[in-house]
């Protein structure tokens, strides 16, 4: 089965064509095309994702990424008589509609099913995607099915897949198990009964962990989005064995709940910034490592007090702030204390994707998904995973 995957929910428009095989629990995938164009240069002026900004550009991005993803999937077939299809799916997508003609002339390609990024997200993002697949479905007379992001999230934390000539392998786990979703709009835990069964016990109340890690590089004078830097000065400040005299309070860290705050946390960096005489690279690392221990620190203890609470026999990571080094030591050394696997996706993965989304789709799919109608699918920008 071949399914053509679509992503817009943020700055990244990406597109996957992947070959799946293999059952619900140990599904197999091999990447026939893969083709991302991100916006994080554009949006790195505004400090952060500008929704109208990301619509245009995604616009602009989709058909030209589609005809690359074709040719690398050797699908790139011309025709002389352009196909029809109904133009009113595309009316509030201008960007879209003046590139979207070249793809009436390219032949109905080798594809089973195609997937697209429904929520959460930015709306306005979101639609660009869903007009995209609407109008190929439509065109090309092929079944689209609306994914959820986090689910996508969730199950590119069972990739730390075999890779058996260039065959990926998922990995099937012992349910139930906890999804601990870290990226730059959400912050959840997730409870997995079963596969495909979802139910989120924990959230975050204010800013998501990603964004207040961007936002605390802005504070420190580092461009968006700032997580990765944050990081590496944090692991300077522990190489140099530098750290602040005072600590920084850990939000929420004893309450009887799985919800997370991290809000106060920049504000206390902010405040720290300003008060300080001067702002010197030293004094960077420190606070980039005392905010990043914060962090670290109660997003374990969350995560492992829902895994005792619930008895979850496996742990997954997902979302952009998984590439964080030091979260993924500390969560690997409480998953060993607690003699329970730990997934994490392969770096390449841990951004938004349309891996992810396809592979999401697959699963969905063995599982016995309802096709909807193609006029009926609809943005929905909070899109829970409870609600799928
Ligand atoms: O999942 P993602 O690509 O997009 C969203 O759906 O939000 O996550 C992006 C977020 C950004 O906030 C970025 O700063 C953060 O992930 N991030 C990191 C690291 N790498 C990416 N945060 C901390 N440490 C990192 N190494
Ligand atoms: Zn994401």
């Amino acid at each position: 089965m071949k399914i053509l995957s679509i992503e817009t929910s943020c700055d990244e428009s990406a597109l996957t064509i992947l070959e799946c095989g293999g059952t619900l629990t140990e599904p197999t995938f091999t990447i026939l095309a893969d083709s991302v164009s991100s916006q994080i240069a554009i949006h790195a002026e505004y400090g952060g994702v500008f929704p109208k900004l990301a619509k245009r550009e995604h616009g602009k991005a989709l058909t030209p990424l589609l005809l690359e993803t074709l040719t690398k999937a050797g699908m790139h077939i011309k025709t002389d008589a352009p196909y029809l299809f109904d133009t009113h799916i595309l009316d509030r997508e201008i960007e879209l509609q003046s590139a979207f003609t070249e793809l009436t002339y390219i032949q109905k390609p080798d594809i089973d099913y195609i997937a697209v990024t429904s929520g959460p997200g930015l709306e306005p993002a979101l639609w660009v995607g869903i007009s995209f697949a609407k109008a190929l479905g439509t065109m090309w007379n092929i079944p689209v099915l609306p994914v959820n992001h986090m689910e996508g999230h969730i199950v590119s934390g069972l990739l730390p897949l075999k890779d058996t000539n260039g065959i990926l392998t998922g990995t099937s786990i012992t349910y139930p198990a906890i999804a601990l979703l870290i990226s730059g709009g959400h912050t959840e835990l997730i409870h997995i009964k079963a596969p495909l069964v979802y139910t989120k016990i924990g959230q975050t109340r204010d800013d998501a962990v990603g964004e207040a890690f961007d936002k605390v590089a802005r504070t420190l004078g580092i461009p968006y989005p700032g997580g990765p830097v944050i990081s590496k000065l944090a692991h300077m400040a522990r190489e140099e064995n530098i750290q602040l005299e005072e600590k920084f309070t850990r939000p929420m860290l004893h309450t009887n709940d799985y919800d997370f705050s991290f809000s106060g946390l920049k504000t206390k960096v902010l405040y720290f910034v300003r008060d300080l005489q001067e702002l010197t690279e030293e004094y960077k690392k420190k606070i980039a490592r005392e905010f990043e221990d914060a962090v670290t620190e109660v997003l374990v203890i969350k995560t492992m007090k829902a895994v005792e609470d619930t008895g979850a026999q496996t742990v997954l990571v997902g979302g952009g702030v998984s590439a964080n080094t030091n979260i993924k030591q500390a969560l690997q050394n409480a998953c060993l204390k607690h003699g329970i696997p730990l997934h994490f996706p392969r770096p390449d993965t841990a951004t938004d994707n349309a891996l992810m989304i396809g592979m999401a789709a697959y699963m969905r799919i063995q599982n016995g998904a309802i096709f909807p109608d193609i006029e009926s699918i609809q943005a929905n920008g909070n899109w829970s995973v409870d609600e799928i």
